[in-house]
């Protein structure tokens, strides 16, 4: 899968160049490119901002640079879907994470100041939010969606891995150790050394629930139906 980052800082992707997506780069399941705004500017101080419409304070991000950088990438890979980071767009989460990982390429543009101009939602597939607070800018969202989905890509961990992630189940990871089985008096759960896998499994079933039910009694709630259905 290929994905295009277009941003005013394109020195800030480093952490894209590390760890496990360093090495999907490496196999050639992705591509990952980064490019400067203020490239696609005809302004002659490579200016990509203006003042709103309507009064107001900050400044907004204008149409016409970040319309030529889509077009110019969509030369290069016409089927690519669009994705604009602001605070005011859908939630990410896992399962947005897979949807997007299923697509063959992507655009993301991030967003930055006060705002971007409304106009180019006209070529958005879609507007996503990290999270309920507001960042300085869409670099770091950027990065957030860019890694939760290619560690989704097939060949990228091990086969079935991802299957056992948080969310995907709708409860979050039991807990777990590794060696010393004592640290500063704190002894690692006994089942986990009984090699008992019969027993193993039902203590972490039983762990991912109880954290769960107590952390996020949102997710707790969808888990119960899921398993209502399933029965
Ligand atoms: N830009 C600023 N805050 C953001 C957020 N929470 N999600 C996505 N883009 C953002």
């Amino acid at each position: 899968m290929r994905i295009d980052i277009i941003t005013l800082f394109p020195e800030v992707f480093t952490p894209l160049d590390t760890s496990i997506v360093k090495r999907a780069i490496d196999k050639g399941i992705t591509e990952i490119l980064i490019w400067n705004l203020r490239n696609f500017t005809k302004d002659k101080h490579k200016k990509v901002d203006d003042t709103p419409y309507g009064g107001g304070k900050g400044m907004v991000l204008q149409c016409e640079p970040i319309f030529a950088a889509v077009e110019h990438i969509k030369k290069q890979n016409k089927t690519s879907k669009v994705i604009l980071t602001t605070p005011q767009g859908a939630l990410f989460n896992q399962g947005v994470a897979k949807k997007l990982s299923s697509e063959k390429g992507l655009i993301i543009i991030c967003g930055h100041y006060e705002g971007v101009d409304e106009r180019i939602s006209t070529i958005v597939d879609y507007e996503i939010s990290i999270g309920d607070y507001v960042l300085t800018g869409g670099e770091l969202p950027a990065m957030v969606i860019t890694d939760a989905l290619v560690r989704l890509l097939p060949g990228v961990l091990p086969k079935d891995a991802p299957v056992y992630d948080s969310f995907n189940r709708n409860l979050l990871d039991w807990p777990s150790y590794t060696k010393p089985a004592t640290f500063k008096g704190m002894e690692v759960p006994e089942v986990l050394i009984s090699g008992n896998h019969e027993k193993i499994a039902k203590w972490r079933k039983e762990e991912s629930e109880k954290r769960t039910k107590k952390r996020r009694p949102d997710l707790y709630r969808n888990y119960l139906k899921q398993e209502k259905k399933n029965e």
